[in-house]
Parts: structure tokens; sequence; C-alpha cells
């Protein structure tokens, strides 16, 4: 592993420009060096070595640094100008053996990014940095990044989802307890031009006494007893580190500030797992949705961990003594979002498996603000709401197959976190009227009228479907919420 990168944020800069200049980005290497599906890993890295050798100077930079191939001295030179190759190797970017030049890092594009981290083939080493895995983008789709404000990425790892926020406008300090993730947060600021704190300390040592608008973080969550590599199980046994995150969060964010991270947590025997999340944030002043995404028997899961990865196949055994040492059954990962806001407490938690768009940042926003809004407001303050169906949202009437047999309704929204449910005509003409014209209470006046029926028997019941409404994204207030 290269143990020092060291090149100036101007060159690094630079560098970055050369790159983009030669369509060395998300959408290009996409179509290069994407494997297809279907095609074996060694098989599939000489297809894409071949279609670079078509490519020109694109081909000589993703065959260098997205494919971690060689490429001549000559073919470096040209790709690389103005940057001599000698400087990038006295910086640890690349190195030059057998008239070859090969990179030392590898870098990769998301979005208008450019996100350098340790090549694969350091994966086992204890101190190796990741690159911007499923994971990430998953809680980059999350993360309610601030358009101002201070952000911490919390176990930043080379420091990408800080350069995220940096970019959409916030100040960023990210910290790790690896120290080689300084060099790569440091570079890829530069490299997206822009600038981070960044920090070396356990947790939250690093940032002691300091509050932020954001905390975000994708931390070492994969259960298991390999606390060797930093970048996957952390030092506190099961879910000791994400707990521990959860318990510190409060005391590092402003007043309104909002917390989101991936955890996992045990499926214990004789032990309910949604109780055992619930635990986490006994003390938490403020708001809580724990959202579920994957839920693995701990079999499959170790052995999801360390299939392909030969140099880890004598690791499975003591996996599963690790289980049953911790009568662990099996293993949820999902994804935490902690708002600061005194007197509401909300706790929500969702079991099923959620579908969502990418980025669904703005559903999660919203959802919390009308979580506040009613928790602060009460339900009755629902009756002069005045409401709005979300984005994307259609009732599907399905007429019988059978005669006699009653038509299907189903209420789809289909952006943001999607959802699905079974409907009944009631709560669909209900939607319907929801127009942003008329209250809440006006509608219930209205159906009432048309089923002659007193008012006061259909209130409580349009509460309950405008709350469950609001909470899913199937309606929204005509008027932004306000922010606290
Ligand atoms: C899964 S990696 C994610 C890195 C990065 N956030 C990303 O999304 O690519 C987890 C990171 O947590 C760091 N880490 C492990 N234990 C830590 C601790 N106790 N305090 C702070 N960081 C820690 C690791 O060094 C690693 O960089």
């Amino acid at each position: 592993m290269p143990s020092a990168l060291e090149i100036e944020s101007v060159a690094a800069r630079s560098l970055g420009a050369t790159l983009r200049s030669h369509g060395f980005d998300a959408e290009h290497l996409d179509e290069l060096v994407e494997v297809p599906r279907g095609t074996r890993a060694a098989g599939g890295i000489a297809l894409l070595a071949h279609r670079c050798e078509g490519a020109g100077a694109l081909g000589t930079l993703a065959r260098l640094f997205a494919l971690s191939l060689p490429v001549s001295v000559d073919a470096a030179t040209a790709a690389l100008h103005p940057h001599a190759v000698g400087d990038l190797v006295a910086a640890g970017l690349l190195e030059v053996r057998d008239a070859q030049v090969y990179a030392t890092i590898q870098i990769q594009g998301f979005g208008p990014y450019l996100f350098a981290s340790d090549r694969a083939a350091w994966y086992g080493e204890p101190e190796f940095v990741l690159q911007f895995t499923r994971s990430a983008h998953r809680i980059a789709s999350a993360a309610m990044f601030p358009s101002s404000g201070r952000v911490l990425d919390l176990c930043c790892g080379a420091g990408m989802l800080g350069v995220i926020a940096a970019d959409l406008g916030a100040q960023v300090v990210a910290t790790d307890l690896n120290p080689r993730t300084t060099m790569f947060t440091r570079l890829n600021a530069a490299l997206n031009g822009v600038s981070i704190d960044a920090r070396i300390g356990d947790g939250f040592a690093a940032v002691e006494g300091e509050r932020f608008d954001l905390i975000v973080a994708n931390p070492p969550f994969i259960i298991s007893p390999d606390t060797n590599r930093m970048f996957l199980t952390a030092r506190q046994p099961v879910d000791g580190f994400c707990r521990s995150i959860a318990a510190a969060a409060e005391a590092h964010l402003t007043e309104s500030g909002v917390c989101q991270f991936l955890a996992p947590w045990p499926v214990v025997e004789d032990e309910d797992p949604e109780e055992r999340v619930r635990a986490w944030f006994n003390g938490f002043d403020g708001d809580v949705w724990v959202m579920e995404h994957e839920r693995m028997d701990a079999l499959q899961y170790a052995a999801s961990f360390l299939d392909g990865r030969p140099e880890h196949q004598d690791d499975f055994g003591e996996w599963i003594a690790y289980y049953r040492a911790h009568r662990i059954e099996a293993i949820v990962h999902g994804l935490v979002t902690m708002q600061r806001s005194s007197p509401t407490r909300v706790r929500a938690y969702t079991t099923e498996p959620v579908e969502h768009d990418t980025p669904f940042r703005d559903h999660l926003a919203s959802v919390f603000a009308a979580r506040r809004r009613v928790a602060v407001e009460g339900r009755d303050w629902l009756l002069d709401a005045v409401l709005v169906p979300g984005e994307a949202v259609s009732v599907v009437y399905e007429a019988p197959l059978t005669p006699g047999a009653r038509e299907r309704i189903e209420v789809r929204k289909g952006s943001g976190i999607h959802y699905r449910v079974e409907s009944d005509p009631a709560v669909a003409e209900f939607l319907g009227a929801c127009d942003g014209q008329r209250s809440l209470r006006d509608i219930a006046t209205l159906m009432a009228d048309s089923r002659r029926v007193p008012v006061e028997s259909m209130l409580d019941g349009l509460v309950a479907v405008a709350e469950e409404s609001l909470y899913t994204g199937v309606l929204r207030a005509a008027q932004p919420f306000r922010a606290s």
C-alpha cells in the first residue's frame, strides 16, 4: 500500500481537471469499464482492458486508475500531461517498474465526483481504505445534506460523504480511526475542488465539544469476530459501536441537528430485535426513524462476506462460532435517522425492506417535518390542515375478474421511498378530495353529508388516515412545513 500520498492540493485539483478533460468521470467510466453481467472476474477484466485499448487517453487513465493495470510510460505521459509522471511518482500516486507505469491508488466516478481509495488488491490489509461501495451509495442517497452549516463525516474512510457535503455547501470535518484515511480525504477534497478538515480519532474523540447540523456515518458495521480490518468490523462486540454512535450523537448535534448512519443489529435467540434497537435511543431527546433494509440468516451472512475471498475461507468457522457464542440467529442492516427536537420523541421502525429512489433524502426530510408537526401541534391540528397528494402518488382501481367480487383499490407511491398498500373506497375518495383547497374538516363534512352520517363519526378515521399518509408521503401539506 502507498505509505504516503504527498500531492499538493493545487496539483491534486489540477489532476482532477486533467482526468475529467479526458472524460474520466462516472458516466464514461460506467460505459467503458463496467463488467458485463455474467462475465467471470478474470475474463471480465481482460474484456475491459481490451475495450480500453481503443479509447485513447481515457483508455489509458481507465487502465491505470480504474482497472489497476499498467500502461507504458509514453501512454501515461501523454494522458497525464501537464502532470509529469515523475512528479506523480514522487507524490506516491504512481510507480514505475520495468518501464511500465502502475497506479498505487484507484479512482472511481460517482455522479460529478472522482473518488480515490486503496486498490482492491489491498483489501485484506488492516488499514485498507475502502472505495465508494453500495453502502456508501445508500447513505449518500439518504443523507439530508444541508446547504450550509457544519457536517461531520464520522468514520470517513476516504472522505467521500464529506466531499459531497462540502460540495453542497457545508463546512466539513471528517474523522476516522485509521490514520491512512486523512491523506485520502485530503486528496479527494482536492480532486473535487472542496476543502475538508480531516482528523484522526476514535469515534467522536477528535470533535470533543463540537456540534454539527448533520452527522453522517457509514461505520464499520459488519457483525463479525474480525476486528483486524478497520473498515469492516468495529472493535466493540456485535452492534456495540453503532449503539455508541446513537448514544453520543446528541452531545454533538445542534438544536435541530440530524444524525444518520448505517447500522447492524443482531436477531438474538429469545430477544425482540426491535426492542434491542429502540433501547439505543432511550436517552435521546428527539425523533428517530430506523429503517430496516436487509435481514440475513447468520450462516448466509458470513458466507456472503467471505465468498470470493479465498484468503478468508478459513474464517468461516470462526464467524459461525462467534454467532453461536452470542446466540445470533440472523443479522439486520438498516439506516438510522435521528433528529434533535425536544418535545416530540417520535420512534418509528420500518421492518419491510424499503424500495426507494436514489436519492430519497427529500422524502426523509418531509416525513420528519410532518411527524414533528403532528407531534408538536397534536393530531387535532390535522383537522385544519390543507393537504395534497405527494409526488408520484396514484390510486389504482382494478375491476374484479369474477362477477360479484369487489373492486380492488391500491394506493401507490412511486418516488422517494416507494409504497404500495391495498385501500378501500372511502380512503380513495378522501385522498382524491385532498386538492390543496379544502381542509380535512371540510372534506370530512362533505363525505359525511353524502353518507348522511354525523361528521363527528368520520373525523377520527380521517385524521388517522391523514396522519399515516403524511408519514408515508402519500399526502403532504399544501404549504411546506416549517423546518422546526
Ligand atoms: C465501512 S468503512 C466506510 C468509510 C467511508 N465512510 C465510506 O463510506 O466509504 C468504515 C470506516 O470506519 C473507520 N473506523 C473503524 N473503527 C472506527 C472508530 N472506532 N472510530 C472512527 N472510525 C472508525 C474505518 O477505518 C473505516 O474507514
